[in-house]
């Protein structure tokens, strides 16, 4: 394969024009297969056949009926003209199939492809001279990327290959530690994002960076800030275009509280999608396909509904990331809701040993929705020494000691399905128990949960203990162990540092923007 790569640099001799034709054709198409499904990281999982299937059974459990509905809305014939046509079937085992190593073929044929970096190709007899768009030479570095983490992707011995003085991704959490070592460098190298200036703040520009929306607003305020690795002010050398509202804010200034009326919220979002796409060519050329939101509050998904491509082609990145909300997995990313209280961090990472942690489970918390109304329902009132589950902490009891006295933290969907305990639990080095229903977990992407977490169905509260009790020493070790691995990925840091909440964040949408592929509109 390095050979079929250091081979693509030479140019090979232009063959006839009619074969040149057929060709490109055949390139045409190669480049679109290629381009579904950067979900490489996803497919080529260290895992045997058997890991691979229930894999892709996680995934399906994920979409729910609304997804399904949103998915194959996604047709190929529905998308701008300017898109190639990647989209889904992802959910399909062929598909899974289909991210299988590249054939030697697809390879040769790949090494044949144009290179943009000559900028003027001159071909005989007619000399036509073709000059590459700045966008195509972009996307022609995005498959370039794509080729490097396939090739990645094949090192299934689960130790990253590539060197790197921070960390180096490896092990059971991830799915592919190498593809994902590799996509994370390439992010890194290429990812380019402009920030639209329109709009004024609060509700733009701004955003909470306390509290349960943290996420949103810290993620709002290190876009802005000068010196973020990632932000160009360039748009034409950008790959993807954040669309800078907080959600939050537009809750705060335009809800009227109690009228369960969210127009004005859609009004604003509406307009502003209207002023970018009359001031900036991006918006039309891709229908918003390479554009991205980020919300943290309830209401994201329903703020983006006011405007239809919004919801179903660009990149949502959403804490509610409820799959029956139309939550797409394939184009939107799910992002982790972390409470800093106080905005910091300090204080809430790290716990004692497994041997000290008595509890064997543990959850407080109010009445919020109908997953918690079961679990309190069927353990608040047991009294049960090993599950501990509260709406109300006694009094004397701190709720973070709790934390660090438990094996396991229960994490149950409260109003939406993100919930903040998730990250508490992975800050205080307890083994998350997720209980919800078409809930993303964020990052899983590339993160496989099922290595440092439980995922108990809302069906098997009452069945809690047993399960978790059903989970032997040395399982219960390795998963601890693992947490604290994948802490680093949640830690939300201020400035940010590589590999942590923010950059995972980036990486989310960097990865959905290897999905697809724009072009200019003819
Ligand atoms: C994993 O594979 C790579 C490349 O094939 C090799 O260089 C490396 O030594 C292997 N690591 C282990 C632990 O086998
Ligand atoms: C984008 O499309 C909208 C609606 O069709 C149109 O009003 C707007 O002028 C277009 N923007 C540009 C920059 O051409
Ligand atoms: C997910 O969305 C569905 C459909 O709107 C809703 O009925 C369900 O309650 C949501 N889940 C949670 C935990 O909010």
């Amino acid at each position: 394969m390095s050979t079929s790569k250091s081979s693509s640099l030479a140019s090979p001799p232009s063959p006839p024009r009619s074969v040149n034709s057929v060709l490109v054709l055949f390139l045409v198409v190669l480049l679109a297969l290629i381009s579904v499904g950067l979900f490489a990281l996803v497919g080529n999982g260290p895992s045997s056949r058997v890991e691979l299937a229930s894999l892709w059974k996680l995934r399906v459990a994920f979409v729910g009926s609304r997804a399904a509905a949103a998915l194959s809305a996604l047709r190929p014939s529905d998308l701008p003209r300017a898109i190639e046509s990647p989209w889904p079937p992802i959910y399909s085992e062929e598909k899974q199939v289909a991210f299988a190593p590249a054939s030697a073929a697809e390879n040769e044929i790949l090494t044949e492809q144009p290179e943009p970096d000559e900028m003027v190709a001159v071909k005989e007899p007619v000399k036509v001279v073709k000059r590459y768009s700045r966008l195509e030479k972009l996307e022609a570095s995005l498959s370039r990327a794509r080729s490097a983490i396939r090739e990645a992707a094949l090192v299934r011995n689960l130790t990253s290959v590539h060197a790197d003085a921070d960390y180096v991704p490896w092990g059971p959490i991830y799915r592919n530690p190498n593809a994902f070592h590799r996509s994370y460098l390439e992010m890194e190298k290429l990812f380019k994002i402009y920030v639209y200036q329109e709009g004024e703040p609060p509700m733009f520009h701004d955003g909470p960076c306390k509290n349960i929306y943290s996420t949103e607003g810290r993620f709002i305020h290190e876009m802005e800030r000068g010196g973020n690795p990632y932000r160009t002010t360039d748009p034409d050398e950008a790959l993807v275009y954040f669309l800078p509202f907080s959600v939050v804010m537009l809750v705060q200034y335009l809800y009227e509280p109690g009228s369960h009326e969210t127009h004005a919220i859609g009004r604003a979002v509406v307009d502003y999608i209207d002023v970018v796409a009359a001031k900036h060519p991006f918006w039309n050329r891709s229908l918003g396909a390479d554009h991205f939101m980020l919300s943290c509050h309830d209401w994201g998904p329903r703020a983006s509904s006011y405007v239809p491509n919004l919801f179903s082609k660009s990149i949502r990145v959403l804490c509610n990331a409820n799959t029956s909300e139309g939550f797409d997995p394939f184009k939107d990313a799910s992002l982790p809701e972390i409470n800093l209280k106080t905005g910091e961090i300090s204080g809430l990472l790290g716990g004692p040993s497994p041997s000290q942690r008595s509890i064997l489970a543990f959850f407080a918390g109010r009445l919020h929705g109908h997953i918690r109304y079961l679990l309190l329902q069927e353990w608040k009132d047991r009294k049960d020494p090993d599950v501990r589950v509260y709406d109300q902490l006694p009094r004397g009891t701190s709720y973070e000691s709790m934390l660090r006295q438990s094996r396991y933290c229960l994490c149950p969907s409260g109003y939406e399905v993100a919930s903040p305990r998730i990250v508490e639990a992975i800050y205080a080095e307890c083994v998350p128990v997720l209980i919800s229903d078409g809930y993303v977990p964020p990052f899983s992407d590339v993160l496989n949960w099922k290595a440092f977490s439980v995922q108990v169905q809302v069906k098997d509260i009452p069945n809690i203990k047993r399960i978790l009790m059903g989970i032997s020493q040395s399982q219960y070790l390795r998963m601890q162990r693992r947490v604290k691995q994948v802490q680093r990925h949640f830690v939300a840091n201020g400035p940010p540092r590589r590999y942590d909440v923010f950059h995972m964040t980036v990486h989310s949408i960097w990865l959905r923007r290897l999905n697809i592929r724009i072009t200019d509109s003819a």
